[in-house]
């Protein structure tokens, strides 16, 4: 809301002000490179630099890659995460090109809101040249892997991109010993090297092979560069960790253009940041080893809860059961629920509506105790101590099933896989002392689910997150994450154009939404990657006491920011001033 109100009053003033700050070079001004330096930078690539025009284009007559043929398939792809990621310049969510050529022949294109170039990038050298020629050249810079990003740092005008997604490459060790460690044994267990192209679903089928699992995203098509660089929550994180606790080493190409290793032996203070710290702020990584974990049975509940709409009672066993979320995190749980308020489903026999709860519980079975009857009794034990008060008004379901692993339950189950709308998310991480606050609790959910039905919970964060000893003794994570139990989502919705509805949503989503849970939890934070790109202090809300140490670190490694993007460490002293980034 902030910088939106920031970039409609300074569009008056847009063609003095950009004149005498110091910018970022653009088309049209006077330090952009000519046609032969770009040519002469493809030369270089061996012809891997790509000018796209914006893929909604071939939907409009009016512009040079108007295609009738292409443009239904642009079309029927555009809903699927799948389509953007293999775009070179396509985001997840439309808003994050500002909307400026959906493939929709009567909506307006005209291509503002994307790169103008593109480093199809296949190795490390091919990202190298991207990033000297961005630095030389005074250019702003982006990284894309995917364009997953919810608040579009992955994208931006009048920017040089680098795209990872042909970066691709799997390798599998038994034992691994970072470069440069003198160490007398290696890291024992599985490490998978990955390339930065890779995304989530090929890499679990990968290790699915070699009966390992990975702590993996939700998505399919998550890649492993943003997922693991803001923190990267999991079905599994509850008992192994974070995404960014299992590395053992990367491959980075800094902004000055080395193309290092970074690991616990060399370059540790970047491989502390880099794990945490966000993406694209201190470099590009080109690939990075974690560690995998030997597959075991996977037990997944189905659970639901309901009772008819506008009782009170509703309330109380709300708040009680999310109370009950530690004990299920300390035992290396994970659950993606949500509650849902005068909602009816076919898929769970609710014809009349209900409020209720849903949610899908997860356990490995480390231990022969770990059974689906054990789980379900778990979790029946949980909703019979929380409807105790209120006999014969609530329904309920526990459905627990057994997988041989991880993937088997995955593959069906992975996503959300939609794409091609408009949104802002917000989010904050619930501690135990947020969950068990009850009257503070009680009246979050009762300003929070009727309007964000279905209200977003994930418990995804215990024990393995809580007591995780990544390599090196640490890593740049929010340390919010290590007490927090569950991280909560909630989003704004608009159609494309309606910006005055665009307002008012943010304003909704960071002053009512995000600020009721920010109450209850003021003293932890938000998860950078699933976050509000108007949270009001920013640094503090997705890095806390990390802030000042990741800064130094980037100050360091880039001092001339030949990374920025927003909201990002040491982004401070930039501005964008109707699309073009300066110095303030
Ligand atoms: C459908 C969906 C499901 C999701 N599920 C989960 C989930 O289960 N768990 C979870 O933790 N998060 C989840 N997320 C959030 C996800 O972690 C973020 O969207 C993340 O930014 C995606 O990273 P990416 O590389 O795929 O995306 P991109 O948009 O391409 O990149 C995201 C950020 O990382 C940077 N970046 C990407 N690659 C590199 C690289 N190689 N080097 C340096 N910087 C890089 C980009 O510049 C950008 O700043 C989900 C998001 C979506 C849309
Ligand atoms: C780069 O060179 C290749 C051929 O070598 C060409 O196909 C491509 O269009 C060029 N890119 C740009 C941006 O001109
Ligand atoms: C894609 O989603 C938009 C809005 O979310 C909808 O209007 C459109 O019909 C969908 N397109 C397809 C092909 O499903
Ligand atoms: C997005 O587009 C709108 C016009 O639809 C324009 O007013 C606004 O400045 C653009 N925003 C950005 C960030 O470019
Ligand atoms: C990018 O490079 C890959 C690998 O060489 C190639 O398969 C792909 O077609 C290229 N993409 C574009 C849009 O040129
Ligand atoms: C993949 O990585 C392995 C191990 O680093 C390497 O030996 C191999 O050459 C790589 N393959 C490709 C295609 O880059
Ligand atoms: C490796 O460590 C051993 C024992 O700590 C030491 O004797 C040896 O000199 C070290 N080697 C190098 C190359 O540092
Ligand atoms: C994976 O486990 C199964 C069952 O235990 C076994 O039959 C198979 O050989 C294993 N595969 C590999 C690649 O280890
Ligand atoms: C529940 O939803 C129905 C259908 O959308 C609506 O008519 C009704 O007013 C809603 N009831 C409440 C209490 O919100
Ligand atoms: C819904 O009802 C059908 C038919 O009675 C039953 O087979 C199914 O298991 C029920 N589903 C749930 C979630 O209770
Ligand atoms: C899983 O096993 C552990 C260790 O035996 C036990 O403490 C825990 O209660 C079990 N949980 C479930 C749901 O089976
Ligand atoms: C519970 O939350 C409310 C905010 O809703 C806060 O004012 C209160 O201090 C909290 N109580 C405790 C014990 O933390």
């Amino acid at each position: 809301m902030f910088f939106y109100i920031i970039q409609l009053l300074s569009l008056a003033s847009t063609v003095v002000a950009v004149s005498y700050l110091t910018c970022k070079s653009t088309p049209g001004s006077k330090d952009w490179p000519s046609d032969a330096e770009w040519a002469q930078l493809n030369l270089t690539l061996s012809g891997r630099l790509l000018k796209p025009s914006p893929p909604g284009a071939v939907c409009h007559p009016d512009q040079p890659t108007f295609n009738s043929e292409a443009c239904p398939v642009v079309q029927a792809g555009w809903n699927t995460t799948i389509w953007h990621t293999n775009n070179p310049v396509s985001s997840v969510l439309n808003n994050v090109n500002n909307d400026t050529c959906l493939p929709e022949p009567t909506d307006p294109c005209s291509g503002e809101g994307y790169p103008i170039y593109v480093v199809n990038a296949t190795s490390a050298d091919d990202v190298k040249k991207g990033v000297d020629f961005a630095r030389e050249k005074n250019i702003r810079l982006i990284v894309k892997a995917t364009g997953h990003d919810y608040m579009g740092r992955s994208s931006a005008p009048k920017s040089l991109s680098i795209w990872t997604h042909h970066i691709k490459n799997i390798s599998f060790q038994d034992g691994f010993t970072p470069n440069g460690c003198n160490f007398s044994d290696p890291i024992e267990g599985a490490a998978i090297t990955i390339g930065a192209g890779e995304q989530m679903i090929n890499i679990d089928y990968q290790a699915h092979l070699r009966n390992l699992t990975i702590v993996s995203g939700g998505g399919g098509t998550v890649g492993h560069g943003g997922y693991l660089t803001g923190a990267g929550h999991a079905a599994l994180s509850s008992t192994y960790g974070l995404g960014a606790d299992q590395v053992l080493e990367m491959e980075l190409v800094t902004p000055g253009g080395d193309i290092i290793i970074i690991n616990e032996c060399q370059h540790t203070d970047l491989f502390w940041a880099v794990r945490g710290g966000g993406g694209s702020t201190f470099g590009v990584i080109t690939s990075v080893t974690i560690k995998a974990f030997p597959s075991s049975t996977f037990l997944v509940a189905t659970v639901f809860l309901g009772i008819k709409i506008g009782t009170e009672a509703y309330w109380d066993v709300a708040t009680s059961l999310l109370g009950k979320f530690p004990a299920l995190g300390d035992q290396g749980m994970t659950a993606y629920s949500e509650f849902v308020y005068n909602y009816t489903s076919a898929d769970l026999n609710s014809s009349t509506p209900v409020d209720g709860f849903s949610g899908t519980f997860i356990l490995p079975a480390l231990h022969s105790e770990n059974t689906t009857e054990s789980l379900t009794a778990t979790l029946r034990k949980v909703l019979d101590d929380v409807t105790a008060p209120y006999p014969n008004q609530f329904t309920s379901s526990i459905s627990s099933q057994s997988y041989p692993d991880f993937y088997t339950w995955y593959l069906p189950s992975n996503g959300p896989n939609n794409a091609g709308f408009d949104a802002q998310t917000g989010s904050r991480l619930l501690d135990g002392k947020a969950l068990t606050n009850a009257s503070g609790l009680k009246e979050a959910l009762k300003l929070l689910i009727p309007a964000q039905s279905p209200l977003q919970i994930y418990l995804v964060s215990g024990k393995g997150v809580h007591n995780a000893q990544p390599r090196g003794g640490g890593n740049a994570v929010n340390p919010a994450w290590r007490s927090a139990y569950v991280h909560t989502v909630v989003g704004a919705y608009w159609e494309p154009f309606d910006l005055a509805e665009k307002a008012k949503q943010e304003e909704l989503l960071t002053n009512t939404y995000v600020e009721a849970w920010r109450k209850l939890a003021p003293d932890t934070g938000a998860y950078v990657n699933e976050a509000d790109v108007n949270e009001p202090n920013f640094q503090q809300a997705f890095w806390g006491d990390h802030y000042p140490r990741l800064v130094s670190i980037k100050k360091a490694v880039d001092p001339t920011d030949v990374f920025w993007c927003h909201p990002c460490v040491g982004n401070e002293g930039w501005k964008v001033i109707d699309d073009v980034l300066c110095r303030v």
